[in-house]
């Protein structure tokens, strides 16, 4: 069975007080049409339509490009007149028709899974999805006869008043067969005083048509999943509730967190077990952590990939990677292109950019190592910079080489290289490339040997002594 997918989103938006569509606004790492296009992921939906006002379709279909076809409601006349708009753009296509809302990120997958296998299990032409709420201000009531199949729903402006006491109501998402959906579409009446065509009357007519039993229904125990978001209040409230079952998801699969009130993480973010997450840490966006990892407190990762047993505390890392054993801070901020490979340390207010720390290497304190490969087990001294921004408006790179030592306060003016085992004394300019083996010191820095004695010669002074 082929099931297309309609996605409303014209409503005007107006109380988000924003620019940006409604839809467009983000939470949990994701846009609020995100949740919902997952969700139609999720039912392997073969056809999405997302329905908008003319005012939205340009800033919308920039972001969402080919993966909608787009039908625009230019008249807000209601949620059925909105499906109208879809149904050029499927008939004959489909077999059966999801209808999302796409404000409403909280459904989950297994429940719209639950309700498509409601309507094909009874065979019904819809299925809808309802929910308790005390009180049911603003929703459809469901009214059901005495068997409990359901019968009508009604709009609150439409009830009577035993109608209005109803506390099971309408939570919106449906599926209808299609070919009954397009026909049924064209017998619906505008109400008044609005004008407006409301979807919620094709389940009257589905039972003057079909009779008792012919809309399936699914309850949804769990009313976080009918919250919609209309302002910023709900929008928060979304944020928290989404974030509060991605904790719960990862301390089932065996993460700690110290404090899930102060913990923030994203809906795609993976964490492996046995990790501990301190208080005030946010993972966001395509992060992923290994196992064993001890983060926090007070640390953001955004986009980023962290191997297993690695540390991170009161730092920031950002479309950076660190590999099996790495930790930073407290302090240290790695920025876009930053690798540090297994055990490296880099500690108190140290600054990676678009550069590789080889395996091993240490860069303990007020470091910023930027554009730079630096080979394993360097030892990079308090202080010491990489100048990557030339007078010439352009970034160099620097070359370390494995065992390197570079002492404390050492600018390195790009592009320069420091060969394997190289070493600069403290506080030297280096300008020149340093062999390997060398010794640089000085401002600006010159080579005051070329090569490492060989060890037999014992009236030299040591290499290392700038230690
Ligand atoms: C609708 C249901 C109601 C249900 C409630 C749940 C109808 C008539 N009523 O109420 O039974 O309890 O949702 O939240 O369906 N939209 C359009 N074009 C329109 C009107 C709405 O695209 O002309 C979209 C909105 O952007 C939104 C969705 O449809 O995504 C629902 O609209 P909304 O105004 O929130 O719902 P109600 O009509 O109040």
């Amino acid at each position: 069975m082929t099931l297309g997918v309609v996605v409303l989103a014209a409503g005007q938006g107006t109380r988000m007080r924003s620019q940006l569509p409604k839809v467009l606004h983000a939470v949990a790492g994701l846009t609020l049409l995100e949740h919902v296009a997952r969700l139609a992921d999720h039912v392997a939906a073969v056809e999405r339509v997302l329905v908008l006002s003319a005012d939205t379709h340009e800033a919308v279909a920039a972001q969402y490009g080919e993966r909608y076809i787009y039908a625009i409601q230019h008249e807000r006349l209601g949620t059925g007149h909105a499906v109208m708009q879809a149904r050029a753009a499927l008939r004959g296509k489909v077999d059966e028709v999801l209808v999302l809302y796409g404000a409403d990120p909280l459904m989950r997958p297994a429940s719209v899974e639950q309700l498509v296998a409601a309507r094909r299990t009874a065979n019904a032409v819809a299925a809808i999805t309802t929910f308790s709420a005390d009180p049911p201000t603003g929703y459809g009531r469901i009214v059901r006869d005495s068997a409990g199949n359901v019968q009508a729903i009604v709009e609150e402006r439409m009830a009577t008043p035993e109608q209005r006491a109803i506390t099971e109501v309408n939570q919106g998402v449906a599926v209808y067969a299609a070919e009954w959906l397009w026909a049924a579409l064209d017998e619906l009446q505008p109400n008044q005083p609005s004008g407006e065509y409301y979807l919620t009357d094709l389940v009257a007519l589905a039972l003057q048509q079909h009779g008792p039993g012919s809309v399936a229904a699914i309850h949804l125990d769990d009313p976080t999943e009918a919250l919609g978001v209309n302002d910023r209040l709900q929008l928060a409230e979304a944020g928290a509730i989404l974030n509060q079952r991605k904790l719960q998801q990862l301390m089932a699969d065996g993460v700690t967190i110290i404090d899930p009130s102060s913990t923030y993480i994203d809906v795609d973010v993976t964490v492996g077990m046995d990790s501990i997450i301190w208080p005030g840490t946010i993972l966001r966006g395509q992060t992923h952590i290994g196992a064993r990892c001890a983060l926090g407190p007070q640390t953001m990762i955004v986009d980023s990939r962290l191997g297993d047993d690695c540390r991170a505390t009161y730092s920031v890392i950002e479309e950076a990677r660190m590999e099996r054993g790495a930790n930073i801070g407290p302090f240290g901020h790695l920025r876009k292109g930053a690798h540090l490979l297994e055990d490296v340390h880099m500690g108190n207010f140290g600054e990676v950019k678009n550069a590789t720390l080889g395996p091993g290497t240490k860069m303990g304190h007020f470091s910023y190592v930027g554009d730079a490969a630096v080979g394993a087990n360097v030892n990079i001294g308090a202080g010491t910079i990489t100048c990557n921004f030339a007078a010439d408006g352009r970034k160099h790179r620097t070359e370390i080489g494995d065992n390197a030592f570079i002492g404390s306060d050492t600018l390195l003016r790009a592009p320069v290289r420091v060969g394997a085992g190289g070493v600069t004394g403290a506080g030297s300019v280096v300008t020149k490339d340093v062999p390997p083996g060398g010794v640089a010191v000085g401002m600006p820095a010159r080579v005051i040997r070329h090569s490492q004695p060989a060890p037999a010669d014992s009236s030299d002074e040591s290499p290392r002594s700038d230690r």
